[in-house]
């Protein structure tokens, strides 16, 4: 249920919010359990989060689930991430009937054949979804993002003087959303790790110790509160 049942009077929405969903290795500690138990609890929280987007009217949720650098940890903890997401997938059909659109965003080329034709089904399942636009990022970098943009700007033949912010921005996986407005990182890393480096030119940004499990509607209120007295310039006065 919404924290509110209709928005405060006058209270900015960001159009689009981005988070880094960080903590749950340290969540799993403190409590001296495995990280995998902290991967668990952190994608219940994921479908919460989600859930109480849609329905307060939200129309795009970026979601950071795994970079291209968390490769480096050990085999059994990225299998255990993987199972996550197929876990996920296989269950997506619940999100469908909440009129959210599911989209993914990253190099998926290295995921297993399985994980890519349920995130295929599970795209072309929501596609006509009016509700939330959620977007998950797996072996997401920004940085590869962009080389790959480039890539492609190439491939396509485009002549330099004709390249511009806009030519990049439409290769990006985000192509035709809007940048994020707000960016939230719990877990006390004042960072971006790698993620949406080109679209948080502008973005606000968010930063709390939670652990991502212990995250709930309530600091997501909080956090559009504080979005709310932001005084957004853009370079003007
Ligand atoms: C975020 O939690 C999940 C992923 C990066 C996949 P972490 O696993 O990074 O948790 P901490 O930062 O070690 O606590
Ligand atoms: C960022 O968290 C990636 C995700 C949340 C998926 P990390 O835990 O990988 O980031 P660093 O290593 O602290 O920068
Ligand atoms: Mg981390």
């Amino acid at each position: 249920m919404p924290l509110f049942k209709k928005q405060p009077q006058n209270r900015i929405l960001p159009t689009h919010i981005a988070i880094i969903m960080d903590g749950n290795g340290r969540w799993a500690k403190k409590r001296s359990m495995p990280r995998s138990a902290g991967h668990v609890a952190g994608a219940k929280t994921f479908k919460n989060i989600a859930r109480y987007c849609n329905k307060i009217g939200l129309k795009y949720l970026t979601v950071y689930a795994f970079s291209t650098e968390n490769w480096k940890r050990p085999k059994d903890e990225v299998e255990g991430i993987m199972n996550l997401l197929r876990d996920y997938l296989k269950d997506a059909e619940n999100f469908k009937n909440e009129n959210i659109k599911v989209k993914f965003i990253g190099d998926l080329e290295p995921l297993a054949d399985d994980i890519k034709e349920l995130i295929k089904k599970d795209e072309d399942g929501s596609k006509d979804a009016t509700g939330l636009n959620l977007s998950i990022a797996i072996n997401y970098g920004g940085k590869d993002e962009i080389t790959k943009a480039v890539r492609k700007i190439v491939n396509e033949g485009i002549p330099a003087a004709e390249i511009t912010e806009q030519t990049i921005s439409d290769r990006l996986y985000t192509g035709g959303m809007p940048d994020p407005d707000f960016i939230i990182r719990p877990s006390g890393e004042y960072r971006l790790s790698n993620y949406l480096i080109w679209q948080s030119a502008y973005a606000e940004y968010w930063f709390s110790d939670v652990l991502w499990p212990d995250f709930t509607p309530k600091h997501l209120e909080k956090a559009i509160d504080d979005y709310n007295h932001r005084n957004r310039r853009f370079g003007g006065v």
